[in-house]
């Protein structure tokens, strides 16, 4: 798996300290006074934040419940499906977007944390003038799809891959993308169209 989540906060930390918060809470003390102590312990679960961040080149304002996962707040409240949620527990890939750049897991990732990060997902991914980006394209060209559930995760995983420098050779490639389950096995076509996509890049 290469693929990682962004910011400090990713969902089974913050999880971790609610529940940790949850046990600590004392019985019959002084719940003020608990407060005070613990005021950096997450207590608006349940209450919204405001997260702002450009999507796709367009800046979105979101008031979420600080648990919401960029995947769902991506997918649920902003209407764009192209990322899948296939696991939802940083396993598949399905959910790869692009976060300043880098490919992460928007499964794994809070939409707080991604507060003022510049993202991208599938639907960012063609030209302002609708022409298909070079990795899309060449998808298509190798056929690098049967059911097409993991194509979009593939796809933005493997724009990451190349801007990484990690598509040397086919191993790299095997290596590099192994984060991303085809459960149709689509593998060497996949292989077949980063090689393209890097070789277009090249020339
Ligand atoms: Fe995120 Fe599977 S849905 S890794
Ligand atoms: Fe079906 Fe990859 S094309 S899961």
């Amino acid at each position: 798996m290469t693929n990682e989540t962004s910011g400090n906060v990713d969902r089974r930390k913050f999880l971790n300290m609610a529940g940790t918060a949850a046990a600590m809470v004392p019985v019959a003390a002084d719940s003020s006074a608990w407060a005070q102590t613990n005021s950096m312990i997450p207590t608006a679960v349940g209450a919204s934040v405001q997260t702002n961040f450009t999507l796709n080149g367009r800046l979105e304002r979101l008031n979420l419940d600080p648990r919401t996962t960029l995947l769902d707040a991506v997918r649920e409240h902003l209407g764009l499906t192209g990322s899948k949620k296939g696991c939802d527990h940083g396993q598949c890939g399905a959910c790869t977007v692009l976060v300043n750049g880098k490919r992460i897991l928007s499964c794994l990732t809070l939409a707080a944390a991604s507060a003022g990060a510049d993202i991208t997902t599938i639907e960012g991914l063609k030209s302002a003038e609708g022409k298909l980006h070079p990795v899309q394209q060449a998808f298509i060209d190798h056929d690098a799809f049967q059911c097409g559930y993991c194509t979009p995760g593939q796809i933005m995983s493997a724009v990451g891959c190349l801007a990484e420098g990690n598509a040397d050779d086919d191993a790299s490639i095997r290596e590099f993308m192994s984060g991303n389950l085809c459960r149709c096995a689509a593998y060497p076509n996949i292989v077949e169209a980063v090689k393209q996509a890097r070789d277009s890049q090249d020339s």
